[in-house]
């Protein structure tokens, strides 16, 4: 048999378009082109003496598919290539990966540093739920390295990065997070949906564990709900015994089977996002009334150098300020006809969302619109945009 799983050293000389577009042949799959979903819940054994080996060692046999499953282990070896992890573990959703991984990294009476204006969930995961077995955490504003090293406490066990933020768009530093994390005795963990595995790839900066929400830029059709982790064999073999096999969050098959049918192209549809996202982020910095374009991509950008050395690219997610009144904004965006109105992102289509809530940065109060750019043709959505700014009497001439 020759999976990618089982021939990991074949594959890790491949480049990423290559890992994902190829597959290994495995003679017991018929030579069938794509690896078949399989379907069961429970594998059967000839003898009880093979059953029970696999009783005794269930994660390292295919024993039952809350456990291991072919086509979910075939995700998880090519999504551990990509990142450059030694494994990886798939689950039902983005949030039960990241759960997970926060629950193997800390205990009752712990403190977690976050940084700032991450993904909401994860905040009220840390903030309130985890309060209640007694975890505490500081959110602090992740570009300000000495900001984090100042919210280290004694029992600080854990680090948990986003970089980006997706919505404001903020970097942390991650190989000096990395190596204060190792000064402490940390876990360092990383929410890298945005950037995808294609054009970031944080373990080799020393952070710990990456994880991604499956349901944007992998899965890429806005068709599935799914989510990692990748890391060491060692951390990936502990959270497989407990939060994994106990919690039972795990990736049902069909799931799979389309992430790894989204995977095929993403490395194609990363670089067209990319260009989109770049270019509809540049008009936009164009404009009079934009004040700023939160795109790490941009030069403007505070931290666009960071960004050129620890990302190899950009994702098409990013956020602006205007200085139009709220009611205004709400009209542009309701007035777009070619971008929907919604909450996710990384698919084929364009979204808006207007954050209903305000942040706070350098003492200045910002009112975002989060673009998501999709695959359209870029002039097109440019065209939309400029016809939703004359319909509220602007007028989108260079600044
Ligand atoms: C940055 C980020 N991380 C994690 C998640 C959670 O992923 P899921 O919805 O797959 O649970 C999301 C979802 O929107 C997200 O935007």
């Amino acid at each position: 048999m020759t999976t990618s799983k089982d021939n990991p050293e074949k594959c890790t000389q491949w480049d990423k378009q290559t890992l994902v577009a190829h597959d290994c042949h495995d003679e017991r799959h018929h030579g069938a082109v794509t690896m078949p979903m399989y379907q069961n819940s429970l594998f059967t054994f000839p003898t009880h003496e093979a059953f029970y080996e696999a009783l005794d060692a269930p994660l390292q046999h295919h024993l039952y598919t809350r456990g291991n499953n072919p086509t979910v282990n075939e995700l998880e070896c090519r999504l551990a290539l990509l990142e450059g992890g030694e494994s990886a573990r798939c689950f039902a959703s983005g949030m039960a990966a990241i759960s997970a991984s926060i629950l193997s990294a800390v205990k009752a009476g712990d403190h977690v540093i976050c940084v700032e204006y991450i993904y909401w969930p994860i905040r009220d995961f840390l903030e309130n739920y985890l309060r209640r077995f007694g975890v505490e955490t500081t959110f602090v504003h992740g570009e300000n390295m000495a900001a984090i090293e100042a919210a280290v406490k004694p029992n600080t066990t854990l680090i948990f990065l986003e970089s980006p933020t997706s919505m404001t768009f903020r970097l942390q530093d991650l190989q000096a997070c990395a190596e204060l994390a190792k000064r402490i005795g940390a876990t360092t963990i990383i929410d890298n949906t945005w950037a995808s595995p294609i054009y970031q790839n944080p373990l080799q900066l020393g952070i710990d564990l990456v994880v991604h929400s499956l349901t944007k830029y992998v899965g890429g059709h806005s068709d599935i709900i799914g989510g990692v982790i990748i890391g060491s064999k060692e951390r990936l073999d502990r959270i497989g015994k407990e939060e994994f096999w106990l919690l039972g969050g795990i990736m049902t098959p069909q799931v799979a089977s389309l992430a790894m049918r989204g995977l095929r192209t993403l490395p194609l549809r990363m670089e067209k996002l990319q260009q989109n996202g770049l270019q509809v982020a540049s008009f936009l910095e164009g404009l009079p009334f934009v004040e700023r374009v939160n795109h790490p991509g941009l030069t403007s950008h505070p931290q666009h150098e960071l960004a050129e050395r620890q990302q190899s690219g950009y994702g098409s997610l990013f956020s602006f300020e205007a200085a139009l009144s709220a009611e205004q904004i709400q009209q542009w965006a309701d007035g777009l006809d070619m971008f929907r109105i919604g909450l996710s992102w990384g698919g084929y289509e364009s979204l808006v969302q207007v954050w209903r809530n305000t942040c706070e940065e350098d003492g200045k109060t910002l009112r975002l619109v989060r673009l998501y750019i999709g695959l359209e043709d870029p002039n097109l959505l440019i065209e939309d945009m400029k016809r939703s700014f004359a319909r509220i009497g602007l007028n989108c001439s260079e600044k």
